[in-house]
C-alpha cells in the first residue's frame, strides 16, 4: 500500500517512520518532507503543498489514505477537500480545526461544554485588553488568537510585559489581530492524545513536552524543545478523571454543536497539585494534530501495524483498533539552529549524523538534502529520540548522540526528563 503523510517536521519524519515499518507499505510519500523523510527507506518527498496539487497526486499514485501533521493545511480544509474529492484522509474539517485554529473558539466551546479552562476575555481593542491587565494583574498570559506556531503565547510575570505583548500582537501580528487573555493557572503541564473517526476513540501514550527555550525552563515558549513518553503524573487515575473530565465531553460537545471530531486530538492540560482525586485538570489549549516533539518518542514505542491503526481510524472502526506499547521509556531531544525561536539561521552543514538504531532514531525537522550532505533548514533542526529502561538511561542515549551531532549555532537544552526524574522514577 502507499500512503501519504503531509507535513515537513520531526512528527511527519517519526509517523512515515513507524508506518513505512508495516510489511504492507509499498511507499509512504511525505509532502514536502524533509531531510531525514529523503534519506529514509520507503520514503518519498514529494514536492507539492497546494490542496489541489495534493489531490491530484493520492489519486494518481492510488494512496490509500493521506494523514495530516500540521495544523495549517487543517485550518485550510484539506480535509474538507480531499473528502470531496473521495479520497481518505485522517484529520479534522475546517470547522473542527477551529478548536486549535481560533483560541476564541476554543475558549467558547470549553465553556460552553462545561470542560475546565483558564479564565479568560478577548479583546481586539488594545487599550481595553491593556486595562484588562491592570485590573487582574501578574502573572498573566496573553495568547494571540490564530495560529502561531506555539510561539502565540506570553507567560507575563508583569503588566508590563503583558503590555508590551498586547502591542506586539494587536498592533503588528497578522496572528494577533484578536487576543486571548487568561489566568495564570500553575501546575505541571502534560500532553494528552486521542485519536478520533466521529464516533469512537482510541487513546494514544501520555507523554510531557519542555516549552521553554533554556534549561531550567527559562527563557521564551517555543514549539517545544523535547519530549518523553509516559508522562509519569498521568497515574491511571488521573487517566481516567481526563477521559471524563476533557476528552469525552469534548468529543461530545463537537457531534452536538454537529461538528463531530474526527483525527488527532491533542489536550494540552495543565495538572494542579494535590491527591490524583483532587487535582485540578485544566485545558491549555487543544491541538487538532499531534504534538511537536511528543509525536517523536511516543512513535518509538509504537509496537504495532500503525497502517492498520489508522486505516480503522479512516474507515470509522477505531473501536476495533489498538496500539501495543513498548513498555520503554522514549525521550527526545530537539537540536535547534541559531537564533530559533526567532527567525533560524540556516544553510549550515550538519555532521554526526549517526546510522539509525533499534534504540536511538534521529528524527529530521529543519533540514534539507543537499546532494550528499544535510543542511539545515529551519528552527528545530532534529530531534535525537532513544529509548531507555527509565527515563535517566533513555536520556543518557539520546545525549550520548546528540553531542555527536554538530552544526554551526546549535542550541539545546541539557535536561529534557529532569520533571520526570523528579518523580519518583521506578525503572519498568
Ligand atoms: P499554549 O500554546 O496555549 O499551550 O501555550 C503555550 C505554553 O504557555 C503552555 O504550554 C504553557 O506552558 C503556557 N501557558 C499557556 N496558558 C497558560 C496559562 N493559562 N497559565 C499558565 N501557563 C500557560
Ligand atoms: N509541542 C507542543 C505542540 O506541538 O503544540
Amino acid at each position: 500500500m502507499k500512503l501519504l503523510v503531509i507535513g515537513s517536521g520531526g512528527r511527519e519524519h517519526a509517523l512515515a517512520w513507524r508506518l513505512a515499518q508495516s510489511a504492507r507499505i509499498q511507499k509512504v510519500y511525505v509532502a514536502p518532507g524533509n531531510g531525514g523523510t529523503a534519506s529514509t527507506e520507503l520514503l518519498e518527498n514529494v514536492n507539492l503543498t497546494a490542496i489541489d496539487d495534493l489531490i491530484a497526486f493520492a489519486k494518481k499514485e492510488g494512496v490509500a489514505y493521506t494523514i495530516v501533521g500540521p495544523e495549517a493545511p487543517l485550518a485550510a480544509g484539506i480535509v474538507d477537500a480531499f473528502r470531496t474529492a473521495g479520497l481518505k484522509i485522517f484529520g479534522p474539517t475546517q470547522r473542527a480545526a477551529q478548536l486549535e485554529s481560533s483560541k476564541d473558539y476554543a475558549k467558547a466551546f470549553m465553556t460552553r461544554h462545561h470542560i475546565r479552562t483558564a479564565a479568560y476575555r478577548s479583546f481586539t481593542d488594545p487599550a481595553q485588553a491593556k486595562a484588562y491587565i491592570s485590573e487582574q494583574g501578574a502573572p498573566i498570559v496573553v495568547k494571540a488568537d490564530g495560529l502561531a506556531a506555539g510561539k502565540g503565547v506570553v507567560v507575563a510575570t508583569s503588566v508590563q510585559e503583558a503590555h508590551q505583548a498586547i502591542d506586539k500582537m494587536l498592533e503588528d501580528g497578522a496572528a494577533g489581530a484578536r487576543v486571548v487573555i487568561e489566568e495564570h493557572v500553575s501546575g505541571e503541564e502534560a500532553s494528552f492524545m486521542v485519536m478520533a473517526d466521529g464516533h469512537e476513540v482510541l487513546v494514544l501514550a501520555t507523554s510531557q513536552d519542555h516549552k521553554r527555550l533554556g534549561d531550567h525552563d527559562e527563557g521564551p515558549n517555543t514549539g517545544g524543545m523535547g519530549a518523553y513518553s509516559p508522562a509519569h503524573i498521568i497515574t491511571p487515575a488521573l487517566h481516567n478523571r481526563i477521559m471524563r473530565e476533557i476528552i469525552t465531553p469534548t468529543l461530545q460537545g463537537m457531534a452536538k454543536d454537529g461538528i463531530p471530531y474526527t483525527g488527532f486530538l491533542y489536550a494540552g492540560l495543565m495538572i494542579g497539585d494535590g491527591p490524583d482525586a483532587s487535582r485540578s485538570i485544566t485545558v491549555l489549549e487543544y491541538n487538532c494534530r499531534m504534538g511537536d516533539p511528543e509525536t517523536q518518542p511516543i512513535m518509538m514505542r509504537v509496537k504495532s501495524d500503525l497502517t492498520e491503526v489508522f486505516e480503522h481510524a479512516v474507515n470509522g472502526t477505531l473501536d476495533q483498533a489498538s496500539i501495543t506499547w513498548d513498555r520503554r521509556i522514549a525521550l527526545g531531544v530537539v537540536m535547534a539552529a541559531e537564533n530559533y525561536p526567532g527567525t533560524p539561521r540556516t544553510g549550515d552543514t550538519i555532521t554526526g549524523l549517526p546510522q539509525n538504531t533499534e534504540e536511538c532514531v534521529v528524527f529530521h525537522a529543519g533540514t534539507r538534502l543537499d546532494g550528499k550532505t544535510i543542511k539545515t533548514a529551519g528552527g528545530r533542526v532534529v530531534c535525537v529520540t532513544a529509548l531507555g529502561d527509565s527515563v535517566k538511561r533513555a536520556q543518557v542515549a539520546a545525549y550520548d548522540v546528540v553531542r555527536q551531532i554538530e552544526f554551526d549555532g546549535r542550541q539545546y537544552r541539557n535536561d529534557i526528563g529532569w520533571r520526570a526524574m523528579s518523580h519518583a522514577e521506578k525503572p519498568v
